[in-house]
């Protein structure tokens, strides 16, 4: 029975489900989920990110991570971790750019939260010489310091949407209207996840929160905040909590609607950065950031890099814009960096 069709029986059977239930059924369900067995990555693939644009993309991520070792008194060993590797491209392209960095490759453990087999597959093809060591979540890294780099992670753990009603919210659902999945409306026990500056917000204003964000970031912040590291997430999103839905789903390229054909197409939510600096600050940790991601590349020196592959490769200067341009990838994509409080501030986020 299809993914759709056993979604549907659920639902007949206990009702309408939570768009976080349906996002994790529809991205990571053993048989059918979108991550679980495809390689959605490239042009043949239904989007492209940052570290397929360009190699400057990791290279750069790979500086940042050297800086921060060395910030943290070079531990040895420590903890190299990426939270949804994708094809390995990032963590190939930072290695390489790090390997003449004294001891920094000697003592990193590289270590890989993945959930899809075929991604799996194209790690370990990437990735062989630096034996890593794969897990299916955060939770199970072993102890000890680390530098934790994650890209395009975070927009696809679910969320959920509350829409105010007159004096109270309700969530938004997924149920069945006529024979297909569509939104509908139930209670909600989780206005008190609601920001306060959207607390008052106006009859029919959709507001979304993600516990499975706030878990892991929670998660995150207290590992770093006790055995000491820095984390770096770049992602689609707002540098602050604010009103709007922002489900989506992305198939071929091209919107799709984010309950058609579940399990074909990745559906995500743009990040709400407010809700990661607050679970970060909550748990014990220093944040620093968000800024847009085009500032903190060219912060870490993505120009004068440009400037020396583009001798070698024509394609340079248009990967360049698609990086750091305001209309491209420049503000739209966040960078914030979650560290022990008592370490100096990571590299790119100086003000
Ligand atoms: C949008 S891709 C980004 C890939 C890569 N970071 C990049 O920038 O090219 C999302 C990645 O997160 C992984 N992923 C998604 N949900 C996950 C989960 N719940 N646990 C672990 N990995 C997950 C996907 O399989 C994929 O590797």
């Amino acid at each position: 029975m299809s993914l759709e069709d056993r979604l549907k029986r659920r639902i007949s059977a206990f009702g309408p489900i939570t768009i976080a239930d349906y996002m994790v059924a529809a991205l990571t369900d053993p048989e059918e989920g979108y991550y679980r067995r495809r390689d959605p990555l490239g042009a043949a693939g239904d989007f492209v990110t940052a570290p397929e644009v360009s190699q400057m993309f990791g290279e750069l991520i790979g500086a940042w991570a050297a800086i921060s070792w060395q910030q943290m008194g070079r531990p040895d060993p420590f903890r190299l971790v990426e939270l949804g590797p994708g094809r390995g491209t990032l963590m190939d392209d930072a290695l390489r750019a790090t390997a003449a960095v004294p001891g920094f490759h000697a003592a990193k453990q590289l270590h890989l939260v993945e959930v899809g087999e075929r991604l799996i597959e194209r790690q370990r093809e990437a990735l062989a010489a630096s034996t890593p060591t794969w897990h299916a979540e955060l939770a199970a890294v072993p102890d000890g310091p680390a530098i934790v780099i994650a890209n395009e992670f975070l927009d696809t753990l679910p969320i959920r949407q509350l829409v105010r009603g007159g004096s109270t919210w309700e969530e938004r659902l997924v149920g069945i209207v006529g024979d297909e999945l569509a939104f509908v409306f139930g209670p909600t026990a989780l206005g008190s996840l609601v920001p306060p500056d959207l607390a008052d917000a106006l009859p029919g204003t959709t507001v979304e929160v993600s516990p499975a964000r706030i878990a892991l970031v929670d998660l995150l912040a207290r590992r770093l905040a006790s055995q000491g590291g820095h984390a770096l997430l770049i992602d689609y999103g707002t540098p602050d909590s604010r009103a709007g839905g922002t489900l989506q789903a992305i198939r071929s390229h091209k919107p799709w609607p984010p309950l058609k054909e579940p399990g074909t197409a990745d559906v995500t939510s743009h990040v709400d950065f407010g809700e990661v600096a607050r679970a970060a600050r909550l748990a014990g940790a220093k944040v620093h950031g968000p800024i847009g991601q085009g500032l903190f590349l060219e912060r870490l020196g993505i120009r004068p890099r440009a400037e020396r592959l583009s001798a070698r490769d024509a394609g340079v200067a248009e990967a360049l814009g698609r990086l750091i341009d305001l209309d491209e990838m420049g503000t739209l994509f966040q960078a914030i960096a979650i560290a022990h409080p008592d370490l100096p501030i990571p590299a790119g986020f100086e003000t």
